[in-house]
């Protein structure tokens, strides 16, 4: 069977104005059915622009990214809607909107699709542990809910993949741990693979596996 997400040789780099950095030099990575995967690695080695491409928001300068065998590129005319279907995006900063409420936020992606899924929302943010805040407006919400609505949206299509960068980097300990719970819980449940990327390396020592981005290629950690 395929591997849910897939890189092969991944390379990618920039031009800047002082000159070409290689930050991605030659990523392989195999991420099967509900595996649970951490990505650690300093500041700057590359973590959000490699998720970007597992996203396909982005396409490798050389090598490929395959979703379920199938290669993706961000330029594929189609690549919207098989993203909404492949693989939900959590990020550090939640991009909800304020003026929505919860539940709003939750179904607004998958309303654009033309998708009612306003049951399946709702049931989300009462196992999210938000059942008395569907209807407050996100505003009203503190950062540690925030984030939990924001996992709730990810996970509202069924993806095969969650891929979450740093999604509980703007939180206070406890509330990390009780998110990092709640997302895991829910992969779980629904056979999602979890690509997580974070500076907390004690927050993902449940992983399957716990990989470091070092020079620009993924290493084991022991
Ligand atoms: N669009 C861009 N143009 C030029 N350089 C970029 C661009 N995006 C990222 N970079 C550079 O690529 C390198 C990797 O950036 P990236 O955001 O992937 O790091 P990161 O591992 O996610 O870091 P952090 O832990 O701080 O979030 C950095 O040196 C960054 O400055
Ligand atoms: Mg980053």
């Amino acid at each position: 069977m395929s591997a849910v997400l897939e890189s092969l040789r991944v390379r990618r780099g920039y031009t800047t104005g002082r000159g070409r950095v290689d930050v991605l030099r030659g990523v392989d990575l195999r991420i099967e059915a509900g595996e649970v995967v951490a990505i650690l690695g300093p500041s700057g080695s590359g973590k959000s622009t490699l998720l970007h491409l597992f996203a396909a928001l982005d396409t490798p300068d050389d090598g490929e990214v395959l979703w379920s065998g199938g290669r993706v590129t961000h330029t594929l005319p189609d690549i919207a809607r098989r993203r909404a279907e492949h693989v939900g995006l959590v990020f550090q900063h939640h991009y909800l909107l304020a003026e929505l409420d919860a539940l709003e936020n939750v179904t607004l992606p998958a309303r654009i699709r033309g998708r009612d899924v306003s049951r399946e929302g709702r049931d989300l943010l009462v196992a999210m542990g938000l059942g008395e805040r569907v209807d407050a407006p996100l505003h009203a919400l503190s950062g540690g809910e925030r984030q939990r609505v924001a996992v709730a949206r990810a996970m509202v299509l069924r993806p095969a993949v969650l891929l979450a960068d740093e999604p509980t980097g703007s939180l206070d300990r406890a509330s990390a741990i009780a998110v990092y719970a709640l997302l895991r819980a829910l992969a779980r449940e629904r056979g999602s693979a979890i690509v997580i990327v974070t500076h907390d390396e004690g927050l993902v020592a449940d992983a399957d596996r716990r990989l470091r981005l070092v020079d620009g290629t993924l290493h084991a950690t022991t």
